[in-house]
């Protein structure tokens, strides 16, 4: 399994969805350059959201890049028949949505076995309940803090809850999966974020939209160390 899973909490994973694909190498070297230890990758199939992006040769684009951990966002129906696909494109970890899988527990096996760290992922609109029979399978769990699909969108307010309740279960049950939040993150709520639970956070528009991409993620990582508070005290 890659160290890089084990890099120092809080994690700044930048999401290449909105970064400038005619400079992707540009974009992704920078990201890392400024500190990211992650790179997130947003696989979207036009059913289970509205938006298409891309594929298992974009997650090896970037692979063919950087070395770094490559955490891969399957917002895609049926994400079994893809596991295979990923996990040979060099995906590190790979994250499946709750509300895609019907035998979730299985799925979770299939990503093991492919030598991947896994991650389940839960919708604004989805109750974290639905996720506690297989908290102590999982190496991570996303709550999406947008409704899938596009960047650039409004981080959703009662999420903070959502990360506290999340923090208060792991706790709970002596869990040590990373809590990631995906959607409308900046340098005006990282702190925030951090603060209310978040181990990992997904950045699109705010690194990838500014002029500084180094700048930003390191500026992104001292707000949320800032509020951090690690799981392991
Ligand atoms: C949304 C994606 C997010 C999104 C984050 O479905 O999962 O990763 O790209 O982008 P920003 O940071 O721009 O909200
Ligand atoms: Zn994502």
């Amino acid at each position: 399994m890659n160290d890089l899973f084990k890099s120092p909490l809080p994690i700044i994973a930048p999401s290449i969805l909105a970064a400038d694909l005619r400079n992707l190498e540009r974009d992704v070297t920078q990201a890392v350059q400024g500190g990211a230890p992650w790179i997130h990758c947003d696989i979207m199939d036009g059913h289970f959201v509205p938006n298409i992006s891309f594929g298992p040769a974009m997650v090896k684009t970037v692979r063919s890049i950087t070395d770094t951990f490559l955490d891969v966002h399957l917002m895609i129906s049926e994400p079994d028949r893809y596991i295979d696909d990923f996990a040979r494109a060099g995906a590190n970890m790979i994250t499946v949505h709750i509300e895609t899988c019907n035998h979730i527990h299985r799925t979770l096996q299939q990503i093991r076995e492919h030598g991947c760290h896994t991650g389940v992922a839960v919708n604004p609109g989805t109750a974290l309940s639905s996720l506690r029979a297989i908290l102590h399978e999982v190496d991570m769990v996303l709550v999406m803090t947008v409704n899938p699909g596009f960047g650039g969108q409004k981080f959703i307010e009662y999420s903070y809850e959502r990360l506290r309740a999340m923090r208060l279960v792991r706790e709970e049950i002596q869990g040590s999966f990373y809590i990631q939040v995906d959607g409308g993150v900046s340098r005006d709520n990282a702190r925030d974020i951090a603060d209310a639970g978040a181990d990992v956070l997904v950045a699109g528009s705010s690194v990838f939209g500014s002029s500084d991409i180094p700048a930003e993620v390191e500026a992104l990582r001292n707000d949320a160390a800032s509020g951090y508070r690690s799981m392991y005290v």
